[in-house]
């Protein structure tokens, strides 16, 4: 089946960025979420995302306009029946996405491929909700999605070859690198990265080092652009957290024990650059 028309549910940080990255290379985008607000913030973000590439010269001024003609952003979910293909980016909790892929499963065409973007849970359980396990998979993007190259694609559990080969089609389309992973807890990126995270969190909180130092160590000693305690402001202390979480909950292996440092700063508010302070400050 030729894929000219996407949807993308949920018009958040993700979901924006992905119906930016569909409308640039010519794709139809259909962009749904739960309130008329939320859909009007997701298009300032597609806007702002297409203004940024004009002044990096990656577009120009006409290509914002036709990819900005491209996208439908609305609160009704009568879209969901012309979509060709479904990226779903809601929040990163599995009832959430169980209940959006109920939905979807009922009013996409049953030869539609559903995909979730999520960051660390399962695929299978996802795709056991709908009647379409085989056309079902994982099409993770990263932030921010019009300049990270890498698509993790995860086969779930019954994800045939056919879909799974679409999908890497599909991204390479985008101007993306497709990495093929298997279905698992965090799949390959957020298990290695975010551990990686909360062990840094560690070395601070056993006093190991100062933040700085311990960024310090894995720029000049691993080649890193950014020390992971930066990058932990940059995504969000609250979202390293619940990355932990669900790897703890689903391996049930304490080598996933969040960090309490971690725990107790999300507590207390402190998430990052979206609060201004975090393991750094940003109020200046
Ligand atoms: N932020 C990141 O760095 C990042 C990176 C990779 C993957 N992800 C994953 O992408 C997904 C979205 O993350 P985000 O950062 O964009 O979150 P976000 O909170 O910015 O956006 C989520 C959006 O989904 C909408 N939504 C929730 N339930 C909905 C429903 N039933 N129907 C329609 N819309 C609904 C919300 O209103 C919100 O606008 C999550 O699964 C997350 O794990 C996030």
């Amino acid at each position: 089946m030729e894929i000219n028309k996407v949807l993308v549910v949920g018009a958040g940080v993700m979901g924006s960025g992905i119906v930016q990255v569909f409308a640039q290379s010519g794709y139809g985008v259909c962009m749904i979420d739960r309130s008329s607000d939320l859909i009007a913030k997701g298009m300032a973000n597609v806007e702002k995302g297409l203004d940024k590439a004009i002044r990096k010269n990656a577009i120009s001024v006409e290509d914002k306009q036709a990819a900005l003609a491209r996208v439908t952003a609305t609160v009704d979910w009568g879209c969901a029946s012309e979509a060709d293909f479904v990226v779903e980016a809601v929040f990163e909790d599995m009832e959430v996405k169980k209940e959006s892929f109920r939905r979807l499963d009922e009013v996409c065409r049953p030869e539609v491929i559903l995909a979730s973007n999520t960051s660390s849970l399962p695929i299978t359980p996802m795709a056991a909700v709908t009647s379409r396990p085989d056309r079902f998979i994982g099409m993770h993007f990263f932030n921010p999605v019009p300049a990270m190259k890498l698509v993790e694609v995860i086969r779930g559990y019954l994800t045939s070859d056919e879909t799974n080969r679409i999908v890497v089609e599909l991204a390479r389309k985008l101007g993306k690198t497709p990495v093929e992973v298997n279905d698992a807890p965090g799949f390959a990126m957020s298990r290695i990265f975010i551990v990686m995270i909360n062990e840094a969190v560690y070395c601070l909180y056993e006093g190991v080092g100062t933040p700085q130092a311990v960024d310090e160590v894995m720029k000049l000693g691993a080649g890193h652009p950014m020390g992971p305690l930066e990058v932990a402001d940059l995504l969000g202390l609250d979202i390293v957290l619940h990355i932990m979480d669900v790897l703890h909950a689903e391996f049930k292996d304490s080598k996933y024990r969040a960090c309490p440092l971690l725990r107790k700063m999300v507590a207390a508010g402190e998430l990052g650059r979206k609060t201004g302070r975090g393991f750094y400050s940003y109020e200046a």
